[in-house]
């Protein structure tokens, strides 16, 4: 298994430019699926969770071109199966997000229920909830959804929390339902406001996305389109992070600075000192911050996606940091980690309360998720020593030639296999 080594202490100086954001284009490909021909998606990154969900549209039957490359080509009116795999779903729990588009295209759809993941149970009810609203007849057998509905029908659906998974997919089920859909309390990210944009450029009528109230009116058929997605504010931030902590000067390029707002300021709050412009940020390394209170919640609030990161840039801040997680109820996995690195950290339930301290130290951590791993390769830079990541395939799910980035920053880090680091 890849593991990943970091020789900590290096100062980053230079550029680095962010790919298109994973979490719009995962709901981009889905909605694919309901254009009557081909759709174009460019400026797609090199990361797994991609390939995975290009593969589902492909057991679907869908054809897909040039996916090598960082232009994809779907024609989904070539699909004819409705099935999402268990073995699929299980190593990408966000190909759930499959069941509007099959059910308002192919009206039925057998896809298999996710499970919980690492960072916590993550229901699905809202999605199955949303779709019953609209018609669906939804039944569960054997582990899988088995939904069913000749036509959707709109209706008003009011989420009980403003779920970006359960917004994503009845928005689409409703683009092509009849009549007119509202969805009260959606979620209000970036993401579902690309969703919305990639829909009305294929001749979808959407209004009110950004706000908390979603307005629909379907429609017989959606076209084809040619479309780049918006910049990951993650790996933007993730960026702007490692350099306030490492660098010298940094660059990041790429980033809409009016999705990172929360961000920005909390670090400002920091002591990071950043100039920031239309389309990119120059951040200056630091080596001490300010303690800072902070507490995850949905979008414009601080992104959970980004609790970990901004943990580690807290342990080696003056005093005493809290921060709460109000999303996710598993997500503090990287903070057994960061102690052994040598971080001062106490969880109590939903709260993690960081007492800064002068430096980190190498050590073999474990990546348990996406984020903790963003997080423990932060750490692993500014730590003392090597630090040797191990499941760095988790990294491999969301961040785009992250290896080669950060050493074009200056970074020492290498991937090796278990078999090479023997020798
Ligand atoms: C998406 C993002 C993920 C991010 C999360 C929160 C993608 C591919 N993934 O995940 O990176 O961390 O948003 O910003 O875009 N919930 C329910 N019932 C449901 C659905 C959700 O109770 O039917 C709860 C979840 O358990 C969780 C909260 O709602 O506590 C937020 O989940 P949700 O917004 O749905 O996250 P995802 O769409 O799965």
């Amino acid at each position: 298994m890849k593991k990943l080594i970091v020789k900590g202490g290096r100062t980053l100086k230079g550029t680095v430019t962010v790919s298109s954001s994973k979490n719009s284009i995962l709901p981009l490909l889905a909605a694919s699926l309901l254009s009557n021909g081909e759709v174009t998606l460019e400026a797609l990154p090199a990361i797994r969770d991609v390939s995975t969900m290009i593969e589902l549209l492909r057991r679907f039957g869908a054809k897909i071109t040039n996916e090598k490359y960082s232009t994809v080509k779907i024609d989904p009116t070539t699909a004819m199966f409705v099935e999402a795999p268990y073995e699929i779903i299980k190593t990408m729990r966000a190909s759930f997000i499959v069941l509007g588009p099959l059910l308002a295209k192919m009206g039925r759809a057998r896809v298999s229920m996710p499970g919980g993941c690492a960072i916590g149970n993550r229901p699905i009810d809202l999605h199955l909830e949303g779709l019953k609203k609209l018609g669906a007849c939804i039944d569960i057998e054997e582990g899988y959804i088995l939904a069913k509905a000749s036509r959707l029908r709109g209706n008003k659906i009011s989420l009980n929390f403003p779920s970006v998974g359960a917004t994503e997919n009845l928005m689409m089920a409703a683009s092509m339902a009849t009549g007119e859909t509202v969805i009260e309390n959606a979620a209000r990210e970036p993401e579902i406001v690309d969703l919305a944009d990639f829909l009305r450029k294929m001749g979808a009528d959407i209004h009110g996305d950004g706000s908390d109230t979603l307005h629909i009116i379907g429609v017989d058929e959606l076209k084809p389109v040619v479309f780049r997605p918006i910049p990951d504010r993650i790996e933007a931030a993730t960026y702007i992070i490692a350099g306030a902590m490492a660098g010298d000067t940094v660059e990041v390029k790429n980033i809409v600075p009016d999705h990172l707002e929360i961000v920005l300021s909390k670090l400002r709050t920091a002591g990071v000192q950043m100039e920031v412009f239309d389309n990119r940020c120059i951040v200056k390394g630091c080596k001490r911050f300010n303690a800072v209170d902070f507490k995850s919640t949905p979008y414009p609030g601080f992104p959970t996606d980004l609790q970990a990161q901004m943990m580690i840039l807290l342990c080696l801040a003056e005093g005493q940091s809290v921060v709460r997680e109000e999303i996710f109820e598993n997500r503090f996995m990287h903070v057994a980690e960061l102690k052994r690195m040598g971080a001062d950290i106490e969880i109590k339930n939903r709260k993690a309360v960081i007492r800064g301290v002068k430096k980190l130290k190498g050590a073999p951590v474990m990546v348990s998720d996406l984020r903790a791993g963003a997080a423990l390769l932060l750490a692993a830079l500014v730590a003392e020593g090597q630090t040797v990541l191990n499941r760095i395939y988790h990294l491999e799910r969301g961040y785009d030639n992250f290896v080669d980035k950060f050493i074009g920053l200056g970074a020492d880090l290498k991937l090796s296999n278990e078999e090479s680091l023997k020798k």
